[in-house]
C-alpha cells in the first residue's frame, strides 16, 4: 500500500482540510500566519519537512523526515476562551486514542505527551493566537533511530507495535479523534477527563518537577476536576495548572 498523504483529507470529518507544504521551518508558525490572515477551522498543515520545529518551553523538536508526521491544526473555538487551555488534554488524548488504535498501549504524560512503554512517541504544543488556536503534532510513526540525546527517551508507533504503518492512517486517526474530543472541552468535560485520567501515567507515582514555585517533589494524587496536576507535598495537596520537567522517580 502506497502512503499517499493527500488522500488522508478524504477520511478527514467535516470541516476539516489538509494543506501539504513540502518544507517549512515550523508548522505552527506557519499555521499562525494564515490563522492571522482568517483561514478557518479546522485548516490542517502538514510539512514533508520541518526545518525548525519548536517544542515546549522553546525545546527543539527533532521529526525524522519520511518516518514522522509534523502538522498542526488550526481551531476556532466557540467555547469561551478561559477553556481553551483544555484542548492540551483534548488532543493528548485523540492522539493516545489514534495510537490505541493502532494497537499500541498509550499514556499521557501530563498534560499532553503521549508515551509508550515509557517512552515519548508525540508531542504537541498549543498556542492560542486572538481568536484561535494552532494545534501543533509531532507523532513517530515508523522512525527507528533518533538523535543520540533523545534515543533513551523516544519511541514510535512502528517500534512499539512492530509493523510499519501508514502516515497517512494515523494522520486521518488523530484527526478524526480531535474532531470528537475538541467538543468535550466545556459540557462533557467529565467524559473527557475520566478518559485522560485512565491513561494518566502519572497518577500514584513520586515524581519531581519545575513549577512557577520553583522545583516541587511529591507524590501525584491525580488530575483534578479542572484538568489541573494535584501534587500531593509535605505541606499538602498543590494544584498546578503548569508544570515542567516532570521527572517519575519510582
Ligand atoms: C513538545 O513535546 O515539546 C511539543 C512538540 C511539538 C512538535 C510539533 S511538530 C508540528 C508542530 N510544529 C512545531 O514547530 N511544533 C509542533
Amino acid at each position: 500500500m502506497t502512503d499517499d498523504l493527500r488522500g488522508a483529507a478524504q477520511h478527514f470529518p467535516d470541516p476539516y482540510r489538509l494543506l501539504i507544504r513540502e518544507s517549512v521551518a515550523s508548522t505552527n508558525d506557519e499555521l499562525q500566519q494564515l490563522g492571522n490572515k482568517g483561514a478557518e477551522d479546522g485548516l490542517v498543515l502538514l510539512a514533508l519537512h520541518q526545518s525548525a520545529g519548536r517544542g515546549r518551553r522553546g525545546a527543539t523538536w527533532f521529526s525524522s523526515t519520511d518516518d514522522a508526521l509534523a502538522f498542526s491544526v488550526l481551531l476556532r473555538p466557540t467555547e469561551p476562551k478561559a477553556l481553551w487551555s483544555r484542548l492540551a488534554l483534548a488532543t493528548g488524548l485523540a492522539v493516545a486514542e489514534a495510537a490505541e488504535s493502532f494497537g499500541c498501549n498509550a499514556g499521557i504524560k501530563w498534560p499532553n505527551d503521549v508515551w509508550i512503554d515509557g517512552r515519548k512517541v508525540a508531542g504537541i504544543l498549543v498556542e492560542a493566537g486572538h481568536d484561535f488556536v494552532v494545534i501543533g503534532i509531532g507523532i513517530n510513526v515508523n522512525t527507528s533511530t533518533f538523535p543520540e540525546e533523545i534515543q533513551h527517551l523516544a519511541t514510535s508507533l512502528h517500534l512499539a507495535n512492530g509493523r510499519p504503518m501508514l502516515r497517512s492512517e494515523v494522520l486521518s486517526a488523530i484527526i478524526q479523534r480531535l474532531a470528537v474530543r475538541r467538543q468535550q472541552i466545556n459540557h462533557e468535560f467529565g467524559e473527557l477527563l475520566d478518559a485522560v485520567r485512565q491513561r494518566c501515567v502519572l497518577s500514584g507515582h513520586q515524581v519531581s518537577m519545575r513549577t512557577a514555585q520553583g522545583s516541587l517533589t511529591g507524590i501525584i494524587d491525580r488530575i483534578g476536576d479542572g484538568g489541573e496536576l494535584r501534587l500531593q507535598t509535605a505541606s499538602g495537596i498543590q494544584s498546578l495548572i503548569q508544570a515542567d520537567e516532570i521527572r517519575i522517580l519510582d
